[in-house]
């Protein structure tokens, strides 16, 4: 894979991280008469060409919100073929990840998933563990403040045996409680489908994030839709509180 920038797009002020709220595709079957894990199947084809066209860029990290926390509340049917897929989609996809270097990370409870789903997971991300072009988190089970308690408790964990002074409790250190350790903050947050909410995604990490809503519907996001969404960032000011000197 080349990297080959499209007509508009710098190099220099491309996002570090651009994170997915991946979101429509029981709305794209509904509207095709069709059953809402279908939609999921399409949905995993958008997750093949945004994660494609993320590694030609030369992005270095790309975060997808898979499967929420309160995602376990669906029809047991629409849950199991969820981890259906994703166990297929890392079993095919594990031979193009590693020669793309691509390696994978997952964020979420990944303790409430089924066994045989964490450990394809588990043995997906050891296997990719060399992907030096780009980072591939998946939130699966992941609820960010389900994310943020278990980062205060791990904390208070530190101040309770001495090992750290409620003084010494900054920024930092909360960024580096959470799942997301090591990964940059992402710099773009894009929702698909229209809904304009967080959902419980990233709260944290997306504190100065530059959000982006689509009414495309998942399964139709295209390799043209990112581009336009990165020429819109590129042309964004982000301040981060700040007045910018002329
Ligand atoms: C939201 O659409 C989407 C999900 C809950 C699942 C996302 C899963 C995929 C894109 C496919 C597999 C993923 C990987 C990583 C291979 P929705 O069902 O809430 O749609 P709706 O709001 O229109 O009902």
């Amino acid at each position: 894979m080349d990297s080959i920038l499209p007509e508009g797009l710098v190099a220099e002020a491309l996002p570090t991280h651009v994170a997915f709220i991946m979101d429509g595709n029981g709305r794209w079957a509904k509207k095709r008469v069709m059953n809402r894990v279908t939609g999921h199947e399409k949905g995993a084809r958008s997750v093949r060409q945004v994660l494609e066209t993320a590694t030609q860029l030369g992005i270095p990290y790309l975060t997808l919100y898979a499967f929420s926390t309160e995602n376990w509340q669906r029809p047991k049917k629409e849950v199991d073929a969820l981890m259906g897929l994703l166990t297929r989609f890392l079993k095919n996809e594990k031979a193009n990840l590693v020669k793309n270097g691509v390696r994978l990370h997952a964020i979420g409870e990944l303790d409430r998933l089924p066994k045989d789903v964490k450990k394809t997971l588990l043995a997906t991300m050891e296997e990719t563990r060399e992907g030096d072009r780009i980072t591939l988190t998946l939130a699966l089970s992941y609820g960010s403040r389900s994310e943020m308690v278990e980062a205060i408790r791990a904390i208070s964990e530190k101040v309770a045996s001495g090992e750290v002074s409620p003084s010494a409790i900054d920024e930092a250190l909360v960024s580096q409680s959470l799942q997301t350790r090591g990964i940059p903050d992402p710099d773009l947050v894009v929702r698909t489908s229209g809904e304009m909410r967080l959902s419980n995604f990233l709260l944290w990490q997306s504190a100065y994030s530059e959000i982006f809503f689509t009414d495309t519907l998942w399964p139709d996001f295209s390799e043209e839709e990112f581009y336009s969404i990165l020429r819109e960032f590129q042309g964004r000011e982000r301040r981060f509180g700040k007045v910018l000197e002329p």
